[in-house]
């Protein structure tokens, strides 16, 4: 990784300013100071003469992409068994290849593979679950460190329905996620440990309890699943009847933002009652539009969440969804939102593309704090996109070759990337 972090890059550089205001400012010059941006000027600030000026010519340069919320172990099976729902394609796949996950040299070999797609990926920013294996994640910790993404990484817990193989007691899944924390706090410079209850019906209450104590002891963020499949609920339902809803759940044991940053995967049948909750608390929502395609879970109603002014961003939801990249999430989000409107409510317009721009850069950004954006005080991620391969018979925008980018969602066209302003390729 090249260190660079007083730096200029020039090019066409587009962000967002909020869900509605995407900015575009050709030809211009984004300043990176200490890791983060000073600004974008349409000419060099005599203050930052001396820094070092990139001049990327006629390619975008936009913030980098964040992904809250994949699976790095099931990056095996991408691809595979995509005509299964959410509870089939648990049993029948994804515990499998999970329990492969106890054997270190496997761990080893499948993360390697992981984070090398992730380093090349528009992604710079990602919430990563591993396994219940702690060696394993601590192996997946080491190579997302060598990437230079700035990643949360979290040891999964579940203690009931799942296969033996992944079931540890409540007592020594917290005993053991203790242990990790303490080998893994501080250790790292780009990776961060982050509690990961797997979802309500494979953790017991007195799992879920002990999880909480762990959040207030050490102030760890917290990543699950939420509302994803209309089984999924009911078995929710059958298990705490006496919630409400789904959110309920985890909220009875204080894993529902009270404590610290939550971000909730998918929160697609929502009800009135679990949205207030997830406002009052500012839980995160991570909208994965490709993998609620692929175990056919359901259309999340984004436009409702963005109205309500709700947090959220895109995760790919890696091997539910099979790509890794967050472009394509974008496209998708907008294709979802079109289908909801489409097919199951014409009062919610669908999304618009600086709707699905902001989505994958600065609303799930907010998650890691100033992230997202090239607003002076943003911290400095961004990839540079070389679209000269792909021509056109007419000039186009920037915004249309922006569109283009996203759509066609192609690494090979990432021609640089930054992290905190220092360069990682
Ligand atoms: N719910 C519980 N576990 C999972 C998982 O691995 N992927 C998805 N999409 N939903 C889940
Ligand atoms: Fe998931």
């Amino acid at each position: 990784m090249r260190k660079v972090e007083n730096v200029i890059l020039k090019g066409n550089i587009c962000y967002s300013q909020d869900s509605k205001n995407l900015i575009i400012e050709e030809n211009s010059f984004l300043v990176c100071e200490d890791g983060k941006s000073a600004g974008v000027f349409r000419e060099i600030p005599e203050k930052y003469c001396d820094f070092e000026v990139r001049d990327y010519g006629e390619c975008l340069i936009v913030p980098g992409c964040v992904d809250l919320h994949l699976h790095a172990p099931q990056f095996a099976f991408r691809g595979f068994a995509m005509d299964l729902e959410l509870l089939e394609w648990l049993d029948t796949v994804t515990f499998p290849e999970e329990a492969r996950f106890s054997d270190l040299e496997y761990a080893n070999r499948a993360y390697q593979m992981f984070a090398d797609t992730m380093k090349k990926s528009a992604t710079t920013r990602a919430v990563i679950f591993g396994t219940i294996h702690t060696e394993a994640t601590i192996c997946l910790m080491d190579w997302m460190e060598a990437t230079g993404l700035k990643t949360y990484v979290g040891k999964v817990n579940m203690d009931q329905n799942c296969p033996e193989m992944l079931r540890e007691s409540s007592g020594k899944s917290v005993e053991a996620t203790k242990r990790w924390i303490s080998r893994v706090e501080g250790a790292y410079q780009n990776v961060k440990p982050i509690l990961t209850p797997r979802f309500i019906p494979s953790c017991s209450g007195q799992l879920l309890e002990g999880i909480a104590d762990l959040q207030r002891q050490y102030h760890l963020p917290v990543q699950s699943h939420l509302s994803e499949n209309p089984n999924e609920i009911s078995w929710v339902h059958e298990l705490y009847p006496d919630t409400q809803c789904y959110g309920e759940a985890y909220e009875k044991y204080g894993l529902f933002g009270e404590n610290g940053n939550t971000v909730m995967a998918h929160c697609i049948y929502s009800d009135e009652k679990e949205l207030e909750l997830m406002k009052k608390r500012g839980v995160w929502i991570a909208h994965c539009p490709q993998s609620n395609m692929n175990l056919s879970s359901g259309i999340a109603p984004v436009r409702t969440y963005l109205e309500r002014g709700m947090k959220i961003g895109l995760g790919t939801d890696m091997a539910a969804g099979f790509s890794e990249s967050i472009f394509r999430a974008m496209g998708e989000a907008v294709q979802m939102s079109k289908m909801r409107w489409r097919l199951v409510d014409q009062s919610q317009p669908p999304l618009k593309l600086e709707e699905a721009f902001f989505l994958g850069t600065k609303g799930g950004g907010s998650f890691f704090g100033k992230v997202g954006s090239f607003e002076k005080g943003y911290e400095m991620d961004a990839i540079v996109l070389n679209d000269a391969k792909l021509p056109y018979p007419h000039a186009l925008s920037v915004r249309q070759r922006l569109e283009r980018m996203i759509y066609l969602s192609d690494d090979r066209h990432i021609q640089a990337k930054y992290v905190c302003g220092s360069q990682i390729f």
